[in-house]
């Protein structure tokens, strides 16, 4: 990144804007706000509120031109190999081209949309022949975070004939655990949702909801295919799921060119479809594809995705900031943060460029949310008054949950305090009480959409997924791969094997000493 040539000039102009305040930028342009802001259909960026003017946002696409990203983005969208460490291609955005799907994808999506209509119209049926009433999905990471973020954004509008749906996802036992103290067993179907299928998470609470299932219908079931009726696996590596005892028909299929953070708009996305019909899940990829051509076709100067990945890299890179808070306004959001912290950290917290050299300059900030509602009265104090910069983006819809008159104030109040703080994160306010002075300054990105609904969420998504897309071609990473969760995954199992033989002396004193202390407890 240091070599582009817009480098040194871009550098200069942050050391200026570094000591100028933005409540001065406004000052100083009546048409801020007119400058700085974009749209597509159903959503606004609003950008007047980031330290940036016209010679920066010049600066920074001329970066954006000078690395080459719209001949990355095509390479991404004509399924080039860009995973080039996985030898794989990121071609997410071929499962969302609902007009002109690849025969693959469209294949899965028949298989999917038999699976939901069986569910919907009651004929899917357990060992004792009654009809599925809960539906859960097993999965972690990337065949978690996504149907889980959506099905609970949009659960008050599911269609009627969806059965319950439910996540499970920590290898602890205990989600599963108090789940399946409420369940049915003959009324509940378990979708065992993992790309590799050999994550241990996932494949250990698989194999607790099999005992749970063998445990109930012992004296029902004629044979194991009764309790494998149970069980419909989504992977990428079918295998695997047949070596594990999915049944052939309960089979779906996605391919190793689909990154799991990258993965709900493939049948990891089951859940989502089966809450709102095919009809509803095919709306998030077309809200998706809407974006896709967006970011391929806009000039950077109009891209939202590319203008919010070249505002991440001059917050990051140029003004030094090293948080990211993600404030949605609507509760029903509520886990839209945690998938981001996936999509964001586990593509671009990398350390190595490309050719495998190290960088020298910051990647990817730390990020983290909240509802912001909430958050207004959990850590907005550190964004007000504290000592780290932090750039926040607020996301807000210009349509609340109804139209009645309550939900009309709510909606009220909901916009009405979205605005206030990042006003007050901007201007701040002096005070001759040190306690009560805001040095305001904070920046902050707005992107309004019309509501929340499949469309407008399949956009948001891939808004960001293209954000972070940016970013990594600015900071020459590869975004696709996580060598990183790697070791952990290898320290966990070896210490396993240390709790099963209570032998910690290959390990060091730190972990010898926690464990002694577990297993002096026991005794
Ligand atoms: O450990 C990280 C990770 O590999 C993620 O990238 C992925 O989304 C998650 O684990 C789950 O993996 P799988 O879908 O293969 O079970």
């Amino acid at each position: 990144m240091k070599q582009l040539k817009a480098y040194q000039p871009l550098s200069a102009l942050a050391e200026q804007l570094k000591q100028t305040h933005l409540n001065s930028l406004f000052d100083d342009n009546a048409q801020r706000f007119a400058q700085f802001h974009v749209q597509m259909p159903g959503i606004m960026l609003d950008f007047s509120k980031q330290k940036i003017t016209q010679e920066v946002l010049d600066g920074l696409v001329s970066m954006a031109e000078e690395a080459d990203l719209k001949q990355w983005i095509e390479r991404l969208i004509e399924g080039d190999e860009l995973n080039h460490t996985e030898g794989r291609k990121a071609w997410h955005t071929a499962l969302r081209n609902v007009s002109n799907p690849v025969p693959e994808v469209a294949e899965q999506w028949d298989k999917m949309a038999f699976i939901v209509e069986e569910l919907h119209l009651q004929q899917m049926r357990g060992y004792s022949g009654k009809a599925i009433t809960d539906v859960v999905n097993i999965g972690v990471g990337g065949s978690d975070l996504g149907p889980l973020m959506i099905t609970h954004a949009l659960e008050m509008q599911k269609l009627p004939q969806s059965p319950d749906i439910h996540f499970v996802s920590t290898l602890d036992g205990r989600q599963l655990q108090s789940l399946l103290a409420k369940l049915n067993p003959e009324t509940t179907l378990f979708i065992v949702a993992s790309k590799s299928f050999t994550t241990i998470d996932t494949l250990s609470l698989a194999e607790t909801a099999k005992s749970w299932m063998k445990a109930n219908c012992q004296s029902n079931c004629q044979s194991q295919n009764a309790i494998m009726r149970h069980f419909i696996g989504v992977s990428a590596n079918p295998a695997k799921m047949s070596e594990w005892g999915i049944l052939p028909q309960m089979q779906l299929a996605f391919w190793d060119w689909v990154g799991g953070r990258f993965s709900m708009w493939s049948s990891i996305g089951l859940t989502i479809a089966i809450q709102h019909g095919m009809e509803g899940f095919k709306a998030m990829l077309e809200g998706a594809h809407a974006v896709d051509e967006h970011f391929r076709n806009a000039p950077f100067k109009e891209n939202i995705p590319a203008l919010l990945g070249l505002i991440g890299v001059w917050n990051t890179n140029f003004l030094n900031l090293a948080g990211q808070a993600i404030l949605p306004y609507d509760s029903r959001l509520k886990h839209f943060a945690g998938y981001l912290e996936q999509l964001v950290m586990e593509s671009n917290g990398k350390h190595t460029q490309r050719d495998g050299t190290f960088v020298d300059y910051r990647t990817c900030p730390i990020l983290w949310g909240e509802v912001g509602p909430n958050a207004q009265h959990a850590f907005y104090q550190l964004l007000h008054q504290g000592t780290e910069r932090v750039m926040s983006d607020f996301i807000l819809f210009k349509e609340g949950q109804g139209s009645d008159e309550r939900s009309t104030f709510h909606q009220n109040l909901n916009i009405a305090n979205c605005l206030a703080q990042s006003r007050a994160m901007m201007v701040g306010q002096q005070s001759d009480d040190p306690h009560k002075h805001y040095p305001g300054d904070q920046v902050s990105n707005t992107l309004l959409l019309t509501r929340v609904d499949a469309y407008h969420l399949g956009m948001l998504v891939a808004i960001y997924e293209h954000k972070v897309f940016t970013e990594s071609v600015i900071w020459n990473i590869n975004p696709f791969d996580q060598w990183g969760v790697e070791l952990g995954k290898k320290i966990a199992l070896s210490i396993l094997e240390s709790i099963d033989q209570r032998d910690a002396s290959e390990l060091d004193q730190s972990t010898q000493g926690i464990l002694q202390q577990i297993w002096e407890h026991k005794t």
